[in-house]
């Protein structure tokens, strides 16, 4: 991230997270942590253990003006040379519980499939969209996730948030608005979400999200480390078929490649960096706007330091 700040000193950075009760890892290498396994260090991890604990970490940055980042793990690339400030991934908010009509409320690091799950088993339908997506419910929420089959504004009811005040709040979907792949959030980090679901039986449930999970199986590369979709679809077209037509399924920069079975994936064959999925990234666009007309937008976001 370019703050225009300097690069925060590690006293300033120390005492930012002096009170933080949760996991502290100084010069993270990102690589370990993102889905994509590409990535520079972070000046300082922190997995806050409850959201008390991420409340300190944004009141400690606040007062020490560190910038702050945090990472769901997937949709999002970070360039080699890591991130200044502190970095915040919040695994360890896995609280899912149900409440009330059909209401679900899942912490911000609930993996989307668990989510799904737990749905499923108490014959709630919904989330069936979100098998397979390796993302988490606060990312969910952050990027609007969604499939063919319904995206996330379909049952968002309520988010759970701290401003950067520090301060917990409740947002109403209602009052939020979204777009394909984001939703208009003040500025803060999700903590949780409610979602309404609707009554079904668990075998409908069960039956939608298999064959979907099928297809998945069958079209996407989830062996290899990726990043989910790389660009949104065009209106009335798909990245996937427009970059297939262009002839880049395969194409490689170093370790990064144009996967073989899904053309919308970049895969890792090894020990790629951040700078040649970049660079992949740049011939995927010129050749498929030279060749079409169409320029085609990311849906990952591309953060660190150059
Ligand atoms: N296609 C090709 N060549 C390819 C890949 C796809 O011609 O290499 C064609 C397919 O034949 C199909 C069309 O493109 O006619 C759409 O492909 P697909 O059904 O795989 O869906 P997609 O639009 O590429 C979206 C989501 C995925 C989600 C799938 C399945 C976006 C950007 N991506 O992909 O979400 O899993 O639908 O529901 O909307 C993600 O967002 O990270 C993600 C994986």
């Amino acid at each position: 991230m370019k703050t225009g700040r300097p690069t925060p000193t590690v006293e300033r950075l120390q005492r930012a997270v002096q009170h933080v009760q949760g996991e502290i890892r100084w010069g993270e290498p990102l690589s370990r942590i993102l889905s994509l396994q590409v990535g520079g260090p972070a000046d300082v991890l922190v997995v806050p253990s409850d959201v008390e604990d991420v409340i300190r970490v944004i009141q400690g940055a606040r007062s020490e003006q560190i910038p702050f980042v945090v990472l769901g793990g997937t949709n999002v690339v970070v360039r080699d040379k890591g991130i200044r400030g502190i970095v915040m991934q919040l695994k360890q908010l896995t609280r899912i519980q149900e409440e009330d009509n059909q209401v679900v409320y899942a912490q911000a690091g609930v993996r989307l499939p668990r989510l799904m799950q737990f749905a499923s088993g108490r014959n709630l339908s919904g989330m069936e969209w979100a098998a397979g997506i390796p993302g988490t419910v606060g990312g969910g929420v952050v990027m609007n996730a969604g499939t063919r089959l319904g995206e996330m504004k379909d049952v968002l009811s309520a988010v759970d948030f701290v401003n950067l005040r520090g301060q917990r709040v409740r947002l109403n979907a209602k009052d939020l608005s979204f777009t394909y792949r984001k939703t208009m959030l003040p500025k803060g980090i999700v903590v949780g979400a409610w979602v309404q679901l609707t009554l079904s039986t668990g075998e409908e449930v069960e039956a939608k999200t298999k064959t979907y999970l099928q297809y998945r199986r069958a079209t996407q590369p989830l062996t290899l480390p990726n990043a989910g979709s790389v660009f949104k679809n065009p209106p009335g077209d798909s990245a996937g078929r427009l970059i297939e037509a262009a002839g880049l399924k395969g194409a490689r920069v170093g370790d990064a490649e144009v996967s073989t079975k899904h053309a919308n994936f970049i895969v890792n064959r090894g020990t790629a960096t951040a700078a040649q999925v970049l660079s992949l990234i740049r011939k995927v666009r010129q050749t498929v706007a030279r060749k079409f007309g169409v320029r085609l937008q990311l849906e990952w976001k591309i953060i660190g330091e150059t």
